[in-house]
């Protein structure tokens, strides 16, 4: 591998992908080499849209082209065979959450970057946004004293339960990062039980949930609540609706991510524009998306370590794991490990 450009691959040309691809592009040590996905129309759409080789199979890319990373940004089901396919030939993996559909792909995704000696990041972006990050560090300097509680809480419109029609659930598409900054927080304790509920009414039609509230209880006493709704008006001033607080025995944070600083009132109401995650100015995307590409980068290409733990990532996805558990039963579930 040059250690100065990392050469990448990115999987999977939807939305994601092609945000991906588009600030690879944009970075000066990094180099888009091709992409792929497994429609045909996607992929070769990508490649031109990005003026690379287009491929409808991961194996085909990895072996016809000088790639030393991929970024697999393919539908949140089917990260597993993508994953297995790259760490097998070698490449290091920017792998989007959650990091499988259950803990046992997770595990087995994990295991096969170790046997393959391939490095692996999964892209949870708030581990990049100052406002969780902060929180984080001050919880380990003891800012806050001994945690007592940490409630999180992810909103979004009705249109995104629409377009998704029940094929991905609420907890793998945006609840998943909630679960893993909790347990970000909660460090080192481990979550050891979790009970879930339920509503849907508003998007009973796509076979998906309106809200859902889960409770989670730490080995050390650390009680956490998580509340997920898609039900929300269409409305585009809703760009992002996510909250958190914290509560230790001495101190408290708020996060507040709806109010970014910036509100915008014209003849069609009221905007909060995304200024954190993709915001697009000055012609380029900047945010935390492009900063944990950027990192992903950096710390491949120099061989320093990842900022985000890849246990966090598979205890996000076992805590939901259970969490599904406890709404088919309707009782507490135990976690196991
Ligand atoms: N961090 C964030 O804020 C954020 C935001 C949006 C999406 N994401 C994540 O990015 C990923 C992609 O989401 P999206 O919205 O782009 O989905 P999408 O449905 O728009 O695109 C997924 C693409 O993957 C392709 N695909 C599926 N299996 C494949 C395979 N085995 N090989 C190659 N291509 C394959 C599909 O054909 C599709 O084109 C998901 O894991 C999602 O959770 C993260």
């Amino acid at each position: 591998m040059d250690n100065k450009v990392l050469r990448m691959g990115v999987v999977g040309c939807g939305f994601f992908g092609q945000k991906h691809a588009d600030i690879i592009n944009q970075i000066p040590n990094a180099r888009l080499v091709a992409v792929c996905d497994i429609q045909e129309d996607a992929a070769r759409n990508a490649g031109r849209m990005f003026g690379v080789n287009n491929y409808t199979s991961c194996q085909e890319m990895l072996d016809k082209e000088q790639i030393d990373a991929v970024s697999i940004c393919v539908s949140e089901d089917f990260h597993l065979e993508p994953a297995l396919c790259a760490a097998k030939n070698g490449k290091h993996i920017l792998l989007e959450k959650p990091i499988a559909r259950n803990a046992v792909e997770a595990e087995q995704i994990k295991q096969a970057a170790l046997e393959n000696n391939v490095r692996l990041m999964v892209a949870h972006v708030c581990e990049f946004d100052g406002r969780y990050r902060y929180t984080a560090d001050a919880i380990e300097r003891g800012e806050l004293g001994e945690i007592i509680s940490i409630y999180l809480k992810r909103s979004s419109t009705q249109s995104t339960a629409a377009r998704l029609k029940g094929k991905v659930s609420m907890f793998h598409y945006m609840g998943v990062h909630d679960f893993e900054a909790m347990l970000l927080f909660a460090r080192p304790a481990l979550p050891v039980k979790a009970y879930s509920q339920w509503v849907a009414k508003k998007n009973a039609s796509f076979n998906a949930q309106d809200t859902s509230f889960s409770v989670i209880t730490f080995d050390n006493g650390i009680v956490g609540c998580i509340q997920l709704c898609w039900a929300l008006p269409d409305n585009e001033a809703l760009a992002f609706v996510a909250c958190a607080e914290v509560v230790g025995t001495k101190g408290v944070s708020y996060i507040d991510v709806k109010n970014q600083g910036l509100e915008i009132f014209s003849e069609t109401g009221l905007r909060y524009p995304d200024l954190t995650y993709w915001p697009e100015y000055f012609g380029h995307t900047a945010g935390k998306v492009r900063e944990e590409i950027q990192h992903f980068v950096d710390a491949t290409l120099s061989g320093q370590p990842y900022l985000v733990d890849t246990d966090l990532a598979i205890e996000a996805v076992r805590t939901i794991d259970a969490c599904f558990k406890s709404l088919e039963t309707g009782q507490p579930v135990t976690i196991e490990r």
